[in-house]
This record gives structure tokens, C-alpha cells and sequence, in this order.
């Protein structure tokens, strides 16, 4: 039973290969993902978005005896989606056109696609359900709501069944050689600051929450991954009520109680600068989990300091 992970050399990718051990074949064009996290795995370098990624994927799927699919490969950057809407339309539309047309082609009917809390955009609502109407309001957010929306349409066309991971924040490391390298994220940001020997900084200190600062709902990568793994399983179900789900704590954490974890684990009592809030962040982004809590019984294990912990460890 071998299951195809696009991404999967990347930094989430890569937890999902490594809980499904040998049986894992990865896709990556390594833009991001790494060699090293994936050694021992059979690997295929391709773009999803290119020409020949169809026909070259229907072969893999065929070799292999692939029997489902993990769709992680994407760009995933907000800000760079802003600036870049056309190629983030080409990469994460086209890539999940490519794939849905070399499932088809070679009789693979399961699918677990990354989608993202991105597709909610800015919820006045204290947890996010995943039947609240998406709104996203970045190129990036509209991808991850159109892939949905193409899975949806495979699944009326010709019996696709799959489901859709809204994460939330993830972050941490399940193991430190799987460590996000990518320094795209508060813990992250924070953590290179902190080693470069300068301030880190605060995006907002005056939004409408109890400390002033934005709220998020973090995850751990291993848990995260183990979701995915949750969802394969849940994919063998005769009858599937649902096919979307939030991942996340169902907590929120705020930007300087993120902070305060950061001094706790790194022993650093440092100062950080609070700038003006960032264009289109939500004050509260928080998941209701109940969904998936109930379905796939599936909840958080890691809370916000062993997060943490298990990222400041990785890169130290
Ligand atoms: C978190 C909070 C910032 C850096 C993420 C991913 C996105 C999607 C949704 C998966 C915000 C604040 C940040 C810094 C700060 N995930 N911040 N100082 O914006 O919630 O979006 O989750 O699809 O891909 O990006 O995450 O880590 O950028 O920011 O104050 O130096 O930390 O304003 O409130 P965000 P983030």
C-alpha cells in the first residue's frame, strides 16, 4: 500500500513520510524540500506544474501501487502570494490540475489535500468551524479554497475520495533533522533574531484581544502528520460524512505569550519591538476542532512549550 507525498521532502511533508515509513514515495522539485530528509525513500524531482508532471506521475502512481495520495506541495508564502498572484495560480492550481488528472488516469481514488485556515481570511468569530463561509483575502488563501473546490469536483466527476486538512500555525519538530528551515513563521523569525543578536519584533500590540496582540492556534508538526495519517485511514470508510477539517489545538495563544514561551525555552529575557500591526492579519485566528476531534479521533497532543521546545532543540 504505497502512498504518494507531494512535498514530501518538505518541512511537514517529510513528518508525513517518516510516520509512513517505506510505504511513502515522495514528489518534490526540492525548491524547498531537502535531500536529507527524505534518504532511504524512493524520490522523483519533478514540478508539479510542469508539462510533462501528469504523465510523469500517472507512471510513478502505476509503478509503485500507489493506492493514495498526500498533496502537500505548494507555495505557501501570504506575502509573496501578493506580489506574485500569477505564479502562485500556476503552481498551486495547476499542480492540483496535474494531479487530480494523473489520479484519474491511473485509478487512484484517494486524496488528502494541504488546505489551509488561510481560506477563512479574517472570521469575527471566537473558533473557526469549517462551515463558516471561506473568504480568504490573499492569492495564497485562494488557491488552498480552489484546490478544495477542485477535490469537490473530482469527486462528482469520477468518484474521488478525499479530504481536506485546514492547518492552522504548525510548528515545533517531531524530529530535529526534520526542522523547518524555512524562516517564514513567528517561532522561527524569533529564533533567528534571538541568534543574530537582534530585537525581535511584534506586529501589532494594540488589536482588540486581551493583551493587545494577535492570537494563533499552534500545532505540532507530529501532530499535524499524524492527522494525515488519520485521514488516510479515514479514506477506507464505506460512508465519510465529512471531507474538511480544521487542525489545530482549538487554543489560542497570543504573539506575547508566544514571547514568554520563547524566553522560558531559551533561557533569553529578551526585549521585543512592537511595530504596527501587518496588513491583513486577523486579530484571532483559533480552530474549532471539534470536527475532527469526533471523526477521525484525532486532538493535539503537544502543547505551546514542547512546540517550542522541540524547535529551539532542533537548531541548537
Ligand atoms: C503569526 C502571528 C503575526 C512574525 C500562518 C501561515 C500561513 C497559514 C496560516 C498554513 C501573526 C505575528 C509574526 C513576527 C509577529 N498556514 N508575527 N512577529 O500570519 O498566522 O499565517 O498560518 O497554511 O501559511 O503563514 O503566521 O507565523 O506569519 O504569524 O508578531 O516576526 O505572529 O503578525 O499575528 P500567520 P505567522
Amino acid at each position: 500500500m504505497s502512498v504518494l507525498v507531494t512535498g514530501g521532502a518538505g518541512y511537514i511533508g517529510s513528518h508525513v513520510a517518516r510516520l509512513l515509513g517505506r510505504d511513502a514515495i515522495i514528489v518534490d522539485d526540492f525548491s524547498a524540500g531537502l535531500e536529507s530528509r527524505v534518504q532511504g525513500l524512493i524520490c522523483e524531482h519533478l514540478d508539479l506544474a510542469s508539462v510533462e508532471a501528469p504523465a510523469r506521475l500517472e507512471a510513478l502512481m502505476r509503478a509503485h501501487g500507489v493506492t493514495a495520495v498526500v498533496h502537500l506541495a505548494a507555495r505557501k508564502k501570504v506575502g509573496e502570494s501578493v506580489e506574485q498572484p500569477e505564479w502562485y495560480y500556476s503552481q498551486n492550481i495547476g499542480g492540483m490540475a496535474n494531479l487530480l488528472t494523473a489520479m484519474r488516469a491511473a485509478g487512484v481514488q484517494k486524496l488528502v489535500f494541504s488546505s489551509s485556515a488561510a481560506t477563512y481570511g479574517m472570521p469575527d468569530v471566537e473558533l473557526v468551524s469549517e462551515d463558516l463561509t471561506c473568504s480568504p483575502i490573499n492569492p495564497y488563501g485562494e488557491t488552498k479554497l480552489i484546490g478544495e473546490w477542485m477535490a469537490n469536483d473530482a469527486a462528482k466527476a469520477w468518484g474521488l475520495r478525499h479530504v481536506n486538512l485546514r492547518y492552522f500555525n504548525v510548528a515545533g519538530a517531531g524530529w530535529p533533522e526534520l526542522a523547518d528551515t524555512a524562516v517564514a513563521n513567528l517561532i522561527p523569525i524569533v529564533f533567528a533574531a534571538l541568534k543574530a543578536g537582534e530585537q525581535p519584533k511584534v506586529f501589532g500590540g494594540d488589536y482588540p484581544t486581551p493583551d493587545g496582540s494577535c492570537i494563533r492556534d499552534y500545532v505540532h508538526v507530529l501532530d499535524l502528520a499524524k492527522a494525515h495519517v488519520a485521514a488516510i485511514k479515514y479514506l477506507d470508510d464505506q460512508v465519510r460524512p465529512h471531507s474538511t477539517f480544521n487542525v489545530g489545538s482549538g487554543e489560542g495563544s497570543s504573539v506575547f505569550e508566544v514571547m514568554n514561551v520563547i524566553r522560558e525555552v531559551t533561557g533569553q529575557n529578551f526585549e521585543a519591538e512592537i511595530l504596527p500591526g501587518r496588513a491583513g492579519d486577523p486579530p484571532k485566528l483559533c480552530a474549532d476542532v471539534s470536527r475532527i476531534e469526533k471523526t477521525l479521533s484525532w486532538r493535539t497532543e503537544a502543547n505551546l512549550t514542547e512546540i517550542v521546545r522541540s524547535a529551539w532543540q532542533a537548531i541548537n
